[in-house]
């Protein structure tokens, strides 16, 4: 294990071997987005996967119908193409943003909070009007992002966060979080750090956004898109203002 700066939570691979260890199917209180979109996706013919990741979701779906799976973090694809079904999943390496496949699909999902990496209005208009042009005449698309009303975000102290995790190369390894809040912005910077017995901490910094739910609300329908239901947390409950999460399932208007 090397330090590393930046963002490298993504881009670095062995950040990128530690995230189905601590965000997988099998990790400790499951995917339940991952169940939801499954059965969204019972009855699409085509699905895209904006910020798939490590590509848990689109591989798991892939059998009998086109997924493509979309991330601009290359370790997270090399992850994606190496797994169980990895080879039936198409993977773009690239930003949401900047997609443009010249084709529609029947479901979009963006799941694991990938929409919070949006640090701007810009960023979200973006990645909407993607949305847009590539989602078919009655397809539906799908993403969550956490409600900035119950401060979750507040959780990620170090003295909150600090736990191990077993990892198959480097052993038991020490992890923890730490998190500063920008209330102006609405930006988190948090830190993922990860340390095996003897060996260096392995850090890195990230910056997600929270936005609030009237703010959404602007920017999708700015976008030519129609919210049918509004979710308040992946078991399918409607959104409330102390809701965790904010899932819009919607359409093209
Ligand atoms: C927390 S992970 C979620 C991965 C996966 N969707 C899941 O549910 O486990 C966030 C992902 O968003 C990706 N990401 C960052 N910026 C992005 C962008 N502009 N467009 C699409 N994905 C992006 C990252 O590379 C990372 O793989």
């Amino acid at each position: 294990m090397s330090g590393t700066g930046g963002e490298a939570i993504y881009v670095d691979p062995t950040f990128a071997s530690f995230y189905d260890l601590e965000n997988g199917d099998a990790a400790e209180g499951g995917r339940p987005d991952f169940d939801f979109c499954r059965q969204m996706a019972a009855n699409a013919a085509s699905v895209l996967d904006l910020g798939c990741g490590t590509g848990e979701l689109a591989a798991s779906i892939a059998a009998g119908r086109r997924v493509v799976g979309v991330d601009p973090a290359a370790a997270m694809l090399e992850v994606a193409r190496g797994r169980p079904n990895g080879g039936q999943v198409t993977w773009v390496n690239c930003g949401a943003a900047e997609l443009d496949l010249g084709e529609r699909f029947d479901l979009i999902v963006m799941t694991g909070h990938a929409f919070q990496t949006l640090l701007t209005d810009q960023d979200v208009l973006d990645v909407l009007s993607a949305i847009r042009r590539h989602l078919a005449p009655e397809g539906r698309f799908i993403f969550d992002s956490r409600n900035p009303a119950v401060d979750e975000w507040k959780e990620w102290t170090r003295e909150k966060s600090e736990r191990t995790v077993l990892h198959p190369q480097f052993g038991v390894c020490a992890a923890w979080n730490d998190v500063a809040y920008d209330a102006q912005t609405g930006i988190v910077t948090y830190e993922t750090a990860y340390q095996a017995e003897g060996r260096p901490v392995l850090s890195s910094f990230a910056r997600i956004r929270f936005i609030d739910r009237d703010h959404l609300d602007r920017l999708i329908a700015a976008s030519g898109l129609v919210v049918e239901r509004l979710l308040g947390d992946w078991q399918g409950t409607p959104y409330e203002a102390r809701s965790k999460e904010i899932i819009p399932v919607g359409r093209l208007r």
